[in-house]
């Protein structure tokens, strides 16, 4: 037996290969389940007891070599063919063509909207999309159990101590901004904002706002209305009017939302304005007195105005998209029809 070891310890030392169906013999041929090393065992079994003592550390010691040869040999064999592949790469082929990408337009207006109110002034201010129920709600006015909370369906993400939900509109920026820095404040905060909407042409469960916010000492709604004529005219043009119907928000009084004079016929009417002349296009008011206590600012001195708008609606109106879904398919065909400098 001891001898049979040794023969096969010799063949397996000396065997070499570099062609991977080789080395399928090979195992078949001394690893296999058929292999000379498992029928060098069975032998084994049948062996006395002394003659065991003898022959079993050789044996194993035979059965451990063949492995380690084997698995040498497959690992020299899978580098090289490793290798070869590099080396069949044709370096000479013309590269893949490389598509550079656009903006995508909701970003174009972000920037185009951030760029008019540097012009005047503002800074940009950002905040977190999880946020806590009294800079989303609390804060801005809204008491607890307040149906004025169902103005906007809420994700609310935990419920604890403290209730997490993701933010439904940037006017939360303007509480932190306000609890962080005294007047005059003069920001605007864009942002992603999320509500619990069915998703269809007309209502996203996320999308995109842009707040406003200035506070210095005597300001008017003279002044919140000039600044949003200004936006109007830069943002569509020259010729733009806007009109202001009264509203209601929670943190603004008096509140209102402002129609722009319809991009497309100029006030004539037309299907897009439903024949109206007008396009609706943000809410806005005067900083409610309730809102700048809660964020520490007196309000017997200070007084501002606050606006928010939808980053969609406005591209839905300078591109004439109607279904507001194409900006979140990420369909190369649709995104890369808008180029904008900014
Ligand atoms: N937060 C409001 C919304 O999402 C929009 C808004 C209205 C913001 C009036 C304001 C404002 O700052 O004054 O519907």
């Amino acid at each position: 037996m001891i001898e049979k070891i040794n023969t096969i310890a010799d063949e397996i030392s000396q065997f070499f290969t570099d062609n991977a169906e080789e080395l399928e013999q090979f195992r078949i041929k001394f690893l296999g389940s058929k292999g000379l090393i498992k029928q060098l065992f069975e032998e084994f079994k049948a062996l006395p007891k002394e003659e065991k003592k003898t022959v079993g550390k050789p044996l194993n010691e035979l059965k451990q070599s063949a492995q380690q040869k084997y698995d040498d040999l497959k690992q020299k064999i899978s580098a090289q063919q490793q290798q070869n592949s590099f080396q069949n790469i044709d370096v000479t082929r013309p590269e893949f063509p490389f598509e550079p990408g656009s903006r995508h337009p909701l970003s174009i207006i972000k920037n185009e909207i951030i760029e008019i109110f540097n012009r005047i002034g503002y800074t940009v201010s950002e905040g977190p999309e999880i946020e806590d129920d009294w800079h989303n709600f609390t804060a801005l006015n809204f008491p607890p159990e307040h149906p004025a909370r169902d103005m906007q369906d809420t994700f609310f993400i935990e419920k604890g101590e403290t209730e997490y939900a993701l933010r439904t509109h940037t006017s939360s920026v303007q509480v932190r901004v306000m609890e962080n820095s005294q007047p005059p404040i003069r920001t605007i905060s864009p942002g992603r904002v999320y509500r619990n909407e069915a998703i269809s042409a007309r209502a996203h469960c996320f999308f995109h706002q842009v707040e406003g916010l200035y506070i210095d000492k005597n300001v008017s709604f003279a002044d919140l209305k000039q600044t949003l004529l200004y936006f109007a005219k830069e943002m569509f043009g020259e010729k733009t009017q806007i009109r202001l119907r009264p509203s209601y928000f929670p943190f603004t009084e008096p509140s209102a939302e402002m129609d722009v004079s319809c991009t497309i016929c100029e006030g004539k009417g037309c299907n897009v304005c439903k024949y109206t002349g007008w396009l609706e296009i943000l809410g806005c008011g005067m900083v409610d007195p309730n809102v700048l206590k809660n964020c520490n600012i007196d309000p017997s001195t200070y007084s501002g105005f606050a606006f928010g708008m939808g980053i969609e609606r406005i591209a839905q109106l300078k591109y004439k998209v109607n279904d507001l879904r194409l900006y979140s398919e990420n369909d190369i065909r649709f995104l890369k029809q808008f180029t904008g400098e900014v």
